[in-house]
This record gives C-alpha cells, structure tokens and sequence, in this order.
C-alpha cells in the first residue's frame, strides 16, 4: 500500500460497502464508515463485518466526521431509480446536494482523493451503440440526475488540492451481508432459483455492463492507490468489455445454473427497456495490471451455491429487506422515517434523535 491509511466509506453499510469495506481492513486500510443504517436487520448472508461507523446522515456531516481522515470513498445514496421517482427531492438532496456539501469539507480540511460511486446509467438511452467518458450524458431518471449533477460539481471542485475520482460502475451482482435483488443478475437468478424460471419483461435486447461487488471492491483500491496525474478529476467505467451482456444472455447463463429452470419472456409496453454497452477501455489503459476476477458465469454460480446452502425460498426472494424501495416505504409505513427520510423519534438510534423543540 502505498498511499492514504486511513480512510471513510460512506454508505459501508449497504450491498456494495458491506463487501468494499471489510475487503480494504483486510488490505491494511484503517477503515472507518458513515452510514445512516437505513438497511440495519436487511442482512442475508453471511454476517456484516465489525467496521467503526459513525452512524449519521450524510446530510449532516461535520468536519468533526472526517478529521484525520486521508481519503473518503463516498458511497452512501439512494441507490436505484424507484425510489428517485418516489420522492424526487430526498434523491436530489442525498445524492446530489449531500455528495456535494461532503466534498467540500473534505477540500477544506484538505483531504485529497475523493473517490465517488457514480453509475453508467447516466450515459441513458444512448444513441451511440457504445458509452464511453466521452459520450454525453443522457441522464432519464432522478437518479441517474443526481449522480451527474454530484459529478458536475465534484469536478468543478478539482483543483491542485482536490482530485475526486467519478467511478462509473456497471450494474453490480454477487453476494453481500446487505443483499440485493433489486439489479439484474441477482434478480434473475433470484427468481430462477426460487420459482424455476426467468421472467423477462423487456424484449430481451437491452445492454447491462455487469460487475461483480468484490471486483468493484478491487477496482476502488486500484483507484485509490494509483498515481495522482491517472486518476485526477477523471471519470472511469468501471468493468471490462466482455462483461457487457445483453439481458436474454443473462437469462441464458441464469439457465445455464439452475437446474430445471426455463426463460418466460413477457414483454410489455412499460417494460424496462434502458440499454447501455459501455467502453471500458480508458480503466484497462489506466490499469493494465488489474484483472477482472469474475464474470457472470462464475458470478452466478456463486449466487446458486448460496442460496442452496441458505435454503432460499421465494417469500426471501421477494421480502422486503431486499429489494430497496419496499424496505424505505415499510420504515415510512411504520413511522420509523419521516417525510424527510430521517429516523423519526421513536425510531431514532442512540446518537440520531431529531432535536425536539424547546416549548
Ligand atoms: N448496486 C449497483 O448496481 C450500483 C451500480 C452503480 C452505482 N451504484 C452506486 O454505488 C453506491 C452504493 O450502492 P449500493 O448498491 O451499495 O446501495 P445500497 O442502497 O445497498 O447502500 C447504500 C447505503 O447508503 C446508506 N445511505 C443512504 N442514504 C443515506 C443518508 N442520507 N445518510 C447516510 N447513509 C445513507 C444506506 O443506509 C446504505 O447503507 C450508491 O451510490 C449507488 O448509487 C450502485
């Protein structure tokens, strides 16, 4: 290791943090987390990892958070497109204005490398037939709008003292403590392992690049660790270009897996039809000793032996805990979070009560 020892994760609670943080302690990295919790109990297997996290919203950061802090993966947001059309503003404030608020008191406590989870899914319905960094950004979600206006700004904030990174991750699969089946391959496989067949609801020809968590992981070591002049004020897809899959090519390797399992296509008008094939060229130009380890095959295999030994079973499947936006509007029904999307009073964990106003 040659660079920053001690740094934040934001969101190290969550799918992709869950796996990323305990992979950088285990690296020598003195790791310490911030995250909100709003998944606490959401967890499949195995255990969550004993990381020291500071337990805030992220909107309420203070330079107190990040003192003696040498660098700060931020991953903590909102992290699909329901729950963006949910609620436009709490994606816009956590995502966007939040991610901004926190790198400015990283640049002004003087902490450099600001490595930010950014998504390819800003590049949209792109006319090119491949994305690269270069390609305008067609942003056609809440989300995916957020996580530009957050680059934007982060970019804008670049000078010799503040270099932010923008990784733009493909969708992410594989096994995490914080499980989701909320993206593609952990769906289908989901679903497959669970009822014996794939149901796709698009007309099957949509691109995902896919990339798997603990290769992510990976992926934001390498960027921490690079030098300066690679990384400074540069946005990267994240993955490789054969891990770009359309999603009938998925659903064949979800058939491949699982034993007596069959593919149900159904499309409708409404159906998720969002495609993106991204270039990944610029990450292996910057990081050509870095290898992917996994791939869908291998990814899925993964996911089948899992949930064999767990004994998955469809109500897990489709349980609240897993799937993002059912888990905030269950904590909304219950009056555990407010209309803002703080823990309401009752609900509140030790050192996160709402200040109750003076009568
Ligand atoms: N999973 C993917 O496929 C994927 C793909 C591209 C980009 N990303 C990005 O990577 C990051 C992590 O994704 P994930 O899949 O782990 O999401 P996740 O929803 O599983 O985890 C997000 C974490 O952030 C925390 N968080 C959310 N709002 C917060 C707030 N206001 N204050 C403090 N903590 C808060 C949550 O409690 C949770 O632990 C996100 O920025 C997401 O947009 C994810």
């Amino acid at each position: 290791m040659t660079t920053s020892k001690k740094i934040l994760i934001t969101g190290n609670k969550g799918y992709i943090g869950s796996v990323m943080a305990p992979w950088f302690q285990a690296q020598g990295y003195d790791v310490v987390g911030l995250d909100t919790d709003y998944y606490e109990g959401c967890t499949l297997v195995p255990e969550l990892a004993d990381i020291p996290t500071i337990r805030k919203d992220i909107r309420d950061v203070t330079p107190d958070d990040i003192q003696g802090v040498d660098a700060i993966i931020h991953l903590a947001a909102l992290s699909n497109d329901p729950i963006g059309n949910l609620n436009e503003e709490w994606t816009s404030d956590i995502n966007g204005k939040a991610t901004i608020r926190l790198a400015e008191i990283a640049k002004d406590a003087g902490i450099r490398r600001f490595i930010f989870s950014s998504s390819c899914i800003m590049y949209g319905m792109s006319e090119a037939s491949v994305v690269d960094e270069t390609s305008p950004l067609a942003p056609q979600t809440v989300y995916a709008r957020s996580k530009v206006e957050a680059e934007e700004s982060l970019t804008q904030l670049a000078d010799d003292n503040f270099s932010p990174t923008l990784c733009r991750n493909g969708t992410i699969y594989g096994l995490s403590p914080r499980m989701r089946f909320d993206t593609v391959l952990n769906n289908l496989m989901g679903i497959a392992f669970t009822k014996g067949r794939v149901t796709i609801h698009s007309d099957g020809t949509p691109w995902r690049p896919v990339v798997h968590v603990q290769d992510v992981s990976r992926a934001f070591q390498a960027i921490l660790e690079a030098p300066l002049e690679d990384v400074h004020n540069q946005a990267f897809n994240v993955g490789a270009n054969e891990l770009n899959h359309q999603v009938r090519d998925l659903a064949e390797i979800v058939l491949r897996t699982v034993p007596n399992c069959e593919i149900v296509m159904d499309p409708h008008p409404g159906a998720d039809q969002r495609t993106y094939k991204a270039d990944f060229s610029k990450f292996a130009r910057t990081f050509p000793e870095f290898r992917f380890l996994w791939n869908a095959e291998k990814g899925a295999q993964e996911l089948y032996e899992t949930f064999r030994k767990a004994g998955l079973t469809y109500e897990d499947y489709v349980d609240k805990r897993f799937t993002r936006l059912k888990w905030l509007q269950h904590l909304m029904d219950d009056g555990l979070i407010n209309d803002e999307l703080r823990w309401t009073q009752s609900a509140a964990p030790e050192g996160m009560k709402p200040a109750v106003a003076a009568e």
